[in-house]
């Protein structure tokens, strides 16, 4: 684990790390327990990588935690999820305080059960001033309709002549998503071998390295994201230029 560290360039850090926290079930099913193990188990992997990225100095974590789709799943594991998640908020709460993490929420949260809504709300109030890292859950979350909340809002503007037509620019687009305040995802980790994206961040993902792992979300510990992290600065991003382009803009970055 050491030895990862020691390779990665702090200096050189992804800003905003995305994760779609996949293979709970497998994980569970392999071993002959129940679903509800697994998602307990993930929760354990929740805390490691929480505590890592915090150590290292990523700072902004958002977690895939619960899709729109996820509603459909059997009752009784829909709501062992939930109760899962305010067990988990209740038990975190003084370790975000100890390390200055600020929690947030995105997703359609006016539906998920009220005594869940209270803990979420309580936890961000209480870590509100928090400078250190933002975590976010995406509770709830769908990609397509953020974008179609985001839509919705920007015509209100525009009917009450606070928007032009001409100023909905991507960049003003993106003041109506739930992610208005953060910077878009620089790496997204998916895990349990799926190459999908299961409607998560559609709009923000746009430039995002991408990293596929076999590795089940409860196996998915320190240094499985460590290897992520060096995969990552093992990349050429170009955002549509040359590489010699960016070889110039590295030159005349560094003169300055
Ligand atoms: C991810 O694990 C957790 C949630 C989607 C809530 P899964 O529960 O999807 O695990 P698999 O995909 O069935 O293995
Ligand atoms: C995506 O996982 C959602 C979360 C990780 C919360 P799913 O297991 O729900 O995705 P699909 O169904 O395999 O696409
Ligand atoms: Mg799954």
């Amino acid at each position: 684990m050491s030895e990862l560290i020691q390779q990665l360039e702090l200096g050189r850090l992804p800003q905003h790390v995305a994760i779609i926290m996949d293979g709970n079930g497998r994980w569970a099913r392999q071993r002959g327990l129940s679903r509800l193990r697994g998602h307990q188990q993930g929760a354990e992997s929740v805390r490691v990588i929480v505590r890592t990225a915090r150590e290292i100095g990523i700072r902004y974590l958002t977690l895939y935690a619960f899709s729109e789709e996820n509603w459909q799943r059997p009752r009784s594991e829909v709501q062992a999820l939930m109760s899962l998640l305010k067990h988990y908020l209740r038990q975190e709460l003084p370790e975000m305080q100890e390390n200055g993490i600020a929690f947030q929420v995105i997703g359609n949260i006016s539906q998920l059960p009220l005594g869940v809504q209270k803990e979420i709300a309580a936890t961000m109030a209480a870590t509100a001033a928090n400078q250190q890292m933002t975590l976010t859950l995406a509770l709830s979350y769908g990609g397509r309709s953020e974008i179609v909340q985001a839509a919705q809002s920007a015509l209100k503007d525009l009917e009450s002549g606070s928007l032009t037509i001409a100023e909905l620019t991507p960049e003003r687009f993106s003041t109506y998503l739930y992610t208005d305040s953060y910077p878009d995802p620089d790496l997204l980790i998916r895990t349990s071998g799926e190459f999908r994206l299961s409607n998560f961040l559609l709009w923000q993902l746009a430039y995002t390295e991408l990293y596929f792992t076999e590795t089940l979300w409860p196996d998915f510990r320190q240094s499985a994201f460590l290897q992520a992290l060096l995969s990552y600065q093992q990349r050429d991003r170009r955002f549509g230029l040359t590489q010699e382009q960016i070889e110039a803009q590295t030159v005349s970055a560094s003169r300055y």
